[in-house]
Formats: structure tokens, C-alpha cells, sequence
């Protein structure tokens, strides 16, 4: 019997990778960083100004790039990739985010690691009610940093070598995988894992972030199985958070060597 609910979705997938063309990509930017405030606790806003303290006019220049939900959100990736860490390389490489949806996650990794990023997103052509598709909201936020880029496309037809890869709620299990629209014939973590790991030079890093316990658990399978020595970093604690469920952090430093660590 075949299924109608994948059927429908390898329709509408193959439709959106022809039918590309883009209305411009405007988005209501929040102009300041007073709405992002709005949204946080007292804790959550002292996080907040001792981040941007920090950052300084990196940040400054977010509320004319992003909407005040995106930067509350790019706000707490930068805050959860400090907590995690990663040691650089020295090397030229540029960095990878995988999964990149419509770039608004750009200003956060530009602000961890200055340099050229590349962003690949494999379903770059879904599109907004304003008719404008993530690859043109991508490409906008990608203009605004030199040397970054917003890749249309499967990361697994990249070549890398990245010098740090970072994977924010890649799809362990079939169900948030469908439930985003993707055909399952694209549903095959361990392979793609496989594929990320390789694109990360040695001394590089990767890290993982997963969304609820489930999702941590099929992660630590899929290392697990594919003998990569990853450590679980546990919860991601940060008063910046603006979702309800917790997520886990996962680092992998690729050995010198170029051999995974088991
Ligand atoms: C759960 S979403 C997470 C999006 C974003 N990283 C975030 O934190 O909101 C996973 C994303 O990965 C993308 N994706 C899945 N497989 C991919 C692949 N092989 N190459 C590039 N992107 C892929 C999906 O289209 C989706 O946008």
C-alpha cells in the first residue's frame, strides 16, 4: 500500500525545488533590541546585556537584519555555542551550519566565530506568506557578513573541510522529519552523520544540539553506532531560552589524526 502522506510530500518537495523564483525578502526587523527585552524574564535580561556587553556592535547591528523572535533566538544560540565551547584551529577553513532554515542564525555563529560560514539548507525553497522562499531570506542575512554563504542543497554534496560544523535539531526520528515536509527517502541520519563528520578537518569540531530526551538518546545511538566518540555535554541552561522543551549538546573534536575516537 503505498503512502499517500509521502507521496504528497515528494510532490510538493520536487515542486519547490523547481518553482524557485522569489518575491524580494522583507521581513519586519525589530529595529531594537527593546522588543527581544520585552520577551525575557529579569534574569533572562541581565543574560542578555552581559552578552551584549560582550559582543558589543556585533549585536548592534542584529535589530536591522532580524525580526525580535529571531534574535531572542539567535541571542540564545550564541549563548548556548559560548557555553559549549570549541577550541579554533588556526586554520583558514570557514565554519558549516547545517539545517539552516532561513539563515536568522547567521549574526549568532558570525558573533562566536567571526569569519566565512556557509549555511546549507536541503529545503532552501519553501516559502513565507509573503511569497519570499528561506534561500532569499538566506541569501539577504549572508550579504550582510563577508565570505558567508547560504547554500541551497543536500549537505551531503558539500566538500568541506570545515573547521567547525555546528547541527542545530538535525532529524533523528522519521516523525519531525515528516512533520517539516520532507520526503522520507531523505530520512537517513546515520549516513548523513557519517557525511558530516567527514567534512570536519581534523581538529575540528562538531557540534550537535537535540531537542528533548528522545531526540538526545537517538543521537547518542547514532555516535554510538558509528563509533564516534562524542561527548554529551547534557542540558543546555541558559535564562535566554524561548523554548518550553530542553535541549542537549553533543561536542565531537575531530582528532589530529583524522581517526574518529572511540
Ligand atoms: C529541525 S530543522 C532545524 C532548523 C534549524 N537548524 C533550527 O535550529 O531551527 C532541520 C533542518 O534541517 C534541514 N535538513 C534536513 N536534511 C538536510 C540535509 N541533508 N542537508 C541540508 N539540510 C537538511 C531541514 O530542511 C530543516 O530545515
Amino acid at each position: 500500500m503505498p503512502d499517500l502522506g509521502d507521496l504528497t510530500r515528494e510532490i510538493a518537495f520536487r515542486w519547490r525545488s523547481l518553482a524557485r523564483a522569489s518575491a524580494p525578502a522583507w521581513k519586519r526587523v525589530a529595529g531594537t533590541w527593546d522588543a527581544v527585552e520585552g520577551r525575557l524574564d529579569p534574569k533572562g535580561r541581565r543574560r542578555l546585556r552581559r552578552l551584549r556587553s560582550r559582543h558589543g556592535e556585533t549585536m548592534d547591528r542584529w535589530p536591522r537584519l532580524l525580526t525580535a523572535v529571531e534574535m531572542h533566538e539567535a541571542a540564545y544560540v550564541l549563548d548556548s555555542l559560548e557555553a559549549i565551547g570549541c577550541a579554533p584551529t588556526g586554520t583558514s577553513s570557514p565554519s558549516l551550519d547545517v539545517g539552516s532554515k532561513n539563515g536568522s542564525n547567521l549574526p549568532a555563529f558570525a558573533a562566536f566565530r567571526p569569519g566565512p560560514w556557509d549555511l546549507v539548507e536541503i529545503d532552501a525553497h519553501r516559502r513565507y506568506l509573503t511569497l519570499a522562499t528561506r534561500r532569499a531570506h538566506g541569501e539577504r542575512v549572508a550579504r550582510a557578513y563577508p565570505g558567508c554563504r547560504f547554500v541551497s542543497g543536500d549537505v551531503a554534496a558539500l566538500q568541506g573541510p570545515y573547521d567547525l560544523v555546528t547541527w542545530i535539531l538535525p532529524f533523528v526520528d522519521p516523525g519531525p522529519h515528516a512533520a517539516w515536509g520532507l520526503p522520507a527517502r531523505l530520512f537517513d541520519p546515520a549516513r548523513l552523520l557519517s557525511r558530516v563528520t567527514d567534512l570536519v578537518e581534523p581538529g575540528g569540531t562538531l557540534v550537535v544540539v537535540n531537542q528533548g530526551e528522545v531526540e538526545r538518546d537517538l543521537q547518542g545511538e547514532l555516535f554510538a553506532a558509528g563509533g564516534i566518540g562524542a561527548a554529551s555535554l547534557g542540558p543546555i541552561r541558559t535564562e535566554l531560552s524561548p523554548f518550553r522543551r530542553t535541549r542537549y549538546a553533543w561536542r565531537w573534536d575531530r582528532p589530529i589524526t583524522g581517526v574518529h575516537s572511540t
